[in-house]
């Protein structure tokens, strides 16, 4: 199927016909953002989510999102378009891990990104997004010890941020994000002087940046950590002419929207996450026509789930 406008019509239409409303990642395919009700990252998704009044929500991102979305309204229906739409970085904890480190910190208060199973949401006190894990962070009593998983680059930049010694950090990654490197940042950092650098803190480059900046080799007031939609408040507010993204490729699409005078570049061209790419135009065709994939969630571990989740989205508001 060609994303063309009888495409998009037929897109609205069922959508209209079985009461969904449309949530869009900003990794997204740029036709997928475009025929949603709703782009966003998964913190303003996750509220969206919770408050929408439509009777099926459909999530055009990755599983875990589903599953939260479902975790949130567990007599909605949610559907994702390709039900296989994983995460690495979901992959690098489950259930029985965090039970495991759990166990060896019993007084710690488990804080999880929202890349995650809902087996592990399950065992988790507060999630977090990247655009609020400080934040969720700081609610914490100092004198607690902190369990943060899975991401290690969003733990180091959360530990950095909150000086905290007792925040202990998963070693997962994901794959996308932990291949946009320091040398390669550097490089291009080098290559267009003038430029902000909006980096998402799942990046492998999140520390090397901050390095630049203090090595003076690029000003610090031009090194953003940012989550992806903070990216898209930035870039509406930024002087800057040129923009180095460090994140999925799929972001480019919504800054390039929301400050078209901007020349946004990607650090690495290569970023783009398979796992949200499978969400392509046929699929979702084919999920508003058939239904499909639904997602479901064992409710015993939606409702051990549920606190955590509601935390995350009260934090930061
Ligand atoms: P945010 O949209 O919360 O910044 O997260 C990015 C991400 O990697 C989701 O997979
Ligand atoms: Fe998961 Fe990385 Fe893809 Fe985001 S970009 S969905 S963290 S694999």
């Amino acid at each position: 199927t060609r994303p063309d406008t009888a495409w998009r019509d037929e897109i609205r239409r069922l959508a209209a016909e079985r009461d969904a409303v449309l949530l869009a990642h900003n990794y997204q395919l740029p036709e997928i953002q475009e025929v949603a009700d709703h782009t966003g990252d998964s913190l303003a998704l996750s509220r969206i989510a919770a408050e929408s009044e439509a009777s099926v929500i459909v999530f055009c991102g990755v599983h875990f999102m589903a599953e939260t979305a479902k975790i949130l309204s567990p007599d909605k229906t949610v559907l994702i378009p390709d039900a296989r739409a994983g995460c690495s970085l979901a992959d690098s904890i489950d259930g029985a891990q965090l039970r495991d480190w759990k166990a060896e910190h019993p007084d710690a208060v488990v804080v999880s990104y929202v890349n995650t199973t809902a087996e592990v949401k399950a065992e988790t006190d507060i999630c977090c997004t990247s655009s609020n894990a400080v934040d969720v962070v700081r609610s914490i009593p100092a004198e607690r010890e902190v369990l943060f998983c899975p991401d290690q680059f969003l733990g180091a930049h959360v530990k950095r941020e909150t000086g905290r010694e007792n925040l202990h950090v998963w070693a997962g990654e994901c794959h996308v994000h932990a291949g946009i490197n320091g040398p390669e940042l550097a490089e291009r950092a080098a290559s267009v002087p003038d430029a902000d650098l909006f980096i998402h803190p799942e990046c492998g480059c999140a520390t090397s940046a901050l390095y630049l900046a203090g090595a003076g080799t690029v000003p610090a007031e031009k090194v953003k950590i940012l989550s992806t939609g903070d990216m898209v408040t930035a870039a509406r507010e930024t002087e800057a002419s040129s923009v180095l993204v460090a994140t999925e490729i799929g972001m480019l699409h919504q800054l390039r929207k929301a400050a078209p005078e901007i020349d946004f570049q990607a650090v690495n061209e290569r970023a783009s996450c398979r796992y949200m790419k499978m969400i392509t135009a046929d699929a979702l065709l084919r999920c508003l026509r058939d239904g499909t994939d639904e997602v479901r969630v064992d409710a015993a571990t939606a409702q051990r789930a549920r606190d955590a989740v509601r935390r995350m989205i009260a934090i930061g508001q």
